[in-house]
């Protein structure tokens, strides 16, 4: 038994939505929230199947997590025990290494399993492990399970050969605690780095820096309790950009950081679609004419890999010839496949693909490879003519807070159906 989103498409899309706290920042927030001494009240977190993975690792902790209504999570590590973190959850994601740096920096030692997430190729985390050595820990690999611990942590200059997102957040969690200044150069500037720090900072943090690529965090010995709002989700704000591009009259998108989104927004002009910047949101008209482009995706504040695949289910919409170079995950290519299934008309190559438009699309049984790949198909069923069955629908909802039901209030006809 699976259940499968069923997507009838030519359903135009129109109305408002509103963009949920941002995935990538909450499964950091969360990791992060056991470094302070008290109660840690998170705003704003939304409802997607990582965030249970976490409150569940957290419970293995002893930490208390409660829910509360509108996305309010507290969490109180008062009573927490460091114990080894073999759960099955851990392997359900990719962010569980952010306990890592998280307990490394509170009690100097972590045993955790390697953990999972969505498969894009290789995702390597040398320079993390490089991180937590600088600052004098040991790093043991075992039967599937990593074991850093370290005497005691001491700041020092650590050089990012790649800017790592996730590097950049877990030597910051790492160091927060470490005896005199630790220095992230060629850090990561995407604004989940900025989040994080953020809500460090509030509880006791010196961390300066965050959102350029030199950050200096001076240890401390004390973090307490906070309150935090998550700042909104760029990628789900983008993916519903690019469905009101393919599918809507007229779509308002609120609670979205603009600035955020300017290498999405400033491409979709360049395709031709009519849309208004506002403050906190924008209105899309879609229906025009669109025209291919050219993308490269790279490191914030540059065009964003986990945007290039729904989008390019809606270049198969625009004339003429587009092509995706893809910087970050070369192998990022997997939703391709399931788009040929639909009718594109898409070639890959090493590290890029090329698509051809405009071709009609055809509802068929796809699967979602990965939760960028989910988007990807959920954009295509809403132009396809006929149902678009989607498998593996867990990778969406592990990233998307309540997608389709999002999409019905909008006036699509997407729903679940359990099948054998
Ligand atoms: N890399 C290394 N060694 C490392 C770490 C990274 O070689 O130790 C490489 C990676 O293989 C990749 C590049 O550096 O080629 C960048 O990876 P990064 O570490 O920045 O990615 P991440 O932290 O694992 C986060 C998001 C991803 C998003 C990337 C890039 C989370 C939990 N995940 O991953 O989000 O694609 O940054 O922006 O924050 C998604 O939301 O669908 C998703 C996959």
């Amino acid at each position: 038994m699976e259940e499968v989103f069923k997507i009838e498409g030519g359903h135009q899309l129109n109305g408002e939505v509103r963009i949920s706290g941002a995935k990538n920042a909450t499964v950091a927030l969360i990791p992060a929230s056991i470094l302070a001494n008290g109660p840690v009240t998170i705003c704003g977190v939304p409802d997607i199947a990582d965030v249970e993975s976490l409150s569940t690792l957290l419970e293995e902790l002893n930490v208390a997590v409660v829910h509360k209504d509108r996305g309010h999570l507290i969490i109180d590590p008062t009573e927490m025990v460091n114990r080894p973190l073999e759960h099955p959850a851990v392997t359900k994601l990719r962010a569980s290494y952010y306990f890592m740096g998280a307990l490394l920096g509170k009690y100097k030692h972590v045993k955790i399993k390697m953990s999972g997430g969505c498969y894009l190729g290789p995702r390597p985390i040398d320079l993390h492990l490089k991180g937590f050595e600088a600052l004098g820990a040991k790093v043991d690999y075992q039967k599937g399970c990593y074991t850093i611990e370290a005497e005691e942590l001491i700041g020092t200059k650590i050089f990012l050969d790649i800017s790592s997102v996730g590097a950049t957040i877990n030597i910051m969690m790492a160091a927060v605690y470490a005896k005199g200044r630790t220095t992230i150069e060629n850090a990561a500037k995407e604004p989940e780095i900025i989040d994080v720090a953020t809500l460090l900072n509030k509880m006791g943090a010196h961390i300066r820096g965050a959102g350029t690529n030199v950050i200096t965090i001076d240890g401390v010995d004390h973090l307490s309790g906070c309150f935090h709002e998550i700042i909104p989700d760029r990628i789900e704000a983008g993916t519903f950009i690019i469905m009101a591009a393919a599918a809507a009259k007229e779509m308002k998108i609120t609670n979205i950081i603009p600035q955020h989104l300017e290498s999405l927004l400033s491409k979709l002009q360049e395709m031709g679609v009519d849309m208004e910047v506002d403050v906190d949101s924008v209105t899309i008209r879609g229906g025009g004419k669109l025209q291919g482009v050219d993308i490269k995706t790279l490191p914030y504040p540059g065009f964003a890999t986990d945007l290039q695949q729904p989008l390019s289910a809606l270049l198969t919409q625009a004339k003429g010839k587009s092509t995706i170079r893809e910087t970050i995950y070369p192998e990022r290519f997997k939703h391709c496949i399931e788009l040929q299934r639909m009718g594109a008309d898409i070639s890959v190559g090493q590290g890029s693909c090329t698509i051809e438009g405009i071709t009609p699309l055809y509802g068929d049984r796809v699967t979602a490879t990965d939760l960028r790949c989910g988007a990807s198909l959920v954009v295509a069923g809403l132009l396809a003519e006929g149902v678009t069955e989607i498998h593996e629908i867990y990778h969406i909802e592990r990233g998307y807070d309540d997608l389709d039901g999002k999409l019905r209030a909008l006036g699509a006809n997407i729903w679940r159906e359990t099948i054998e």
